[in-house]
């Protein structure tokens, strides 16, 4: 995807910077040349050396340093690169750039380049709170400045909230969309979103709890890749995202008629809460309340199992099947049998047991599980899994 790109990779002083190795891996295995440029505070989280061992090439950290100047000048180097990127991007970094600062040979390299720049701050809540980052991250943005990042969730500091950077591969896809067209482009994603409604009579309906924030939140993540995305949607709380082809459904039976007319797909996440049981016979007319008090009784069927039935076609079944697992109670079991029932690929499990605060909440602490095995992640925002778990998809379907 990125072969004969150049990328420029400013490491700043911070803790996320041991990411940074990994994120030169991950440009290096995708046919990028990447040129490492660590400041001085960086140089205290990770040593020139493995950086230089990892990109196989010169790293350069000093602004007077003749030799450096006499073979490729900090004016060449900022021009020379296809990108400048910047990980982790400190406060310190973030101000300078947006004061137009150059006191060292990486403030230096933003000031010159003419080149389009990709920022992933990392650092303490508080700081990237701040009203003088904010600003600063408001400045950049209006010069045109590419933000990937911060993800929410638990701080080396012992702290939680904004601030961590985004992990390499999300790195990387947002690489790949300031480059190019997004690392989807051309891949048709199938969403499934949102509850749905199984009606009783014409006014009464029975539903799973579900906004539709994480299907939405996706959709979203999956489009900013480039990807072509179908949209099935239940009446969710939350709008549709932008820029995909939204079906709107109300029942089970019609979530999966929308799904197999939306097939073929590259890949199909299953994000709906779709409603186990329909009721068998639903009334053309509304029910009455009857005047001596006896009750109505409702006969359930089963509904169809969308994600089951995608999984498990012999012929047209998208590459990647991806399942959610919203449990309350012993959910890393539950979600691995869950994988293996339904024959997806992967499965996002996570706990929604009420003092999770998860069900309706921004939100979402979830658990990948994959053939490879679990991968725990901390919790976050939903657009910072949706956003993740986007990423994952692009590396699994862009080899
Ligand atoms: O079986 P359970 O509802 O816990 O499984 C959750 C996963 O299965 C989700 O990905 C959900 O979208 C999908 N599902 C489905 N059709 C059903 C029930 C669940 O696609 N009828």
């Amino acid at each position: 995807m990125l072969a004969g790109k150049h990328i420029l990779l400013i490491i700043g002083g911070g803790i996320a910077a041991f990411k940074s190795l990994d994120l030169i891996r991950r440009l290096r295995e995708r046919g990028a040349e990447v040129t490492p440029v660590i400041t001085k505070a960086g140089q205290e989280f990770v040593t020139p050396l493995s950086a230089s061992g990892l990109a196989a090439n010169k790293v350069y950290t000093d602004l007077f340093d003749l030799t450096d100047e006499a073979e490729m000048g900090h004016i060449e180097l900022s021009r020379a690169a296809d990108l400048v990127v910047v990980a982790p991007a400190t406060a310190d970094l973030l101000g300078k750039m947006a004061g137009g600062l150059a006191n060292d040979l990486a403030s230096t390299l933003l000031m010159a380049t003419d080149k389009r720049v990709l920022v992933a701050p990392a650092m303490n809540v508080r700081m990237w709170e701040h009203p003088a980052c904010q600003r600063n991250v408001e400045t950049l943005k209006g010069d045109g400045v590419l933000f990937v990042g911060p993800n929410e969730g638990a701080m080396a500091c012992g702290e939680f909230g904004p601030g961590r950077m985004s992990e390499p591969l999300e790195i990387v896809s947002a690489v790949e969309a300031a480059l190019m067209d997004g690392p989807l482009k051309g891949k048709h994603v199938l969403v499934t979103s949102g509850p749905t409604h199984e009606p009783i009579d014409p006014v009464r309906y029975i539903a799973n709890r579900s906004s539709g924030a994480q299907g939405t939140a996706l959709g979203s993540a999956l489009a900013a890749l480039g990807a072509d995305v179908t949209f099935v949607t239940g009446p969710a709380d939350v709008p549709p995202p932008d820029g995909v082809n939204v079906v709107k459904v109300q029942s089970a039976q019609e979530m999966l008629k929308a799904v197999k007319a939306a097939l073929p797909a590259d890949a199909a996440v299953f994000a709906a809460a779709v409603a186990d049981w329909r009721v068998a016979s639903a009334s053309n007319s509304k029910i009455k309340k009857d005047a001596k008090g006896s009750l109505p009784v409702l006969k359930f069927a089963e509904n169809p199992d969308i994600l089951a039935t995608v999984s498990q076609m012999k012929k047209g079944r998208p590459p990647l099947v991806v399942g959610f697992a919203a449990e309350t109670d012993d959910v890393m079991a539950n979600a691995t049998a869950k994988r293996a029932r339904k024959g997806c690929d992967w499965i996002v499990a996570n706990d929604v047991s009420p003092e999770t605060g998860i069900m309706g909440g921004t939100e979402n602490a979830v658990t990948l599980i994959s053939e490879g095995g679990a991968d725990v992640w901390p919790r976050m925002g939903k657009d910072d899994v949706a956003r993740q778990l986007a990423a994952r998809i692009a590396d699994a379907l862009v080899q």
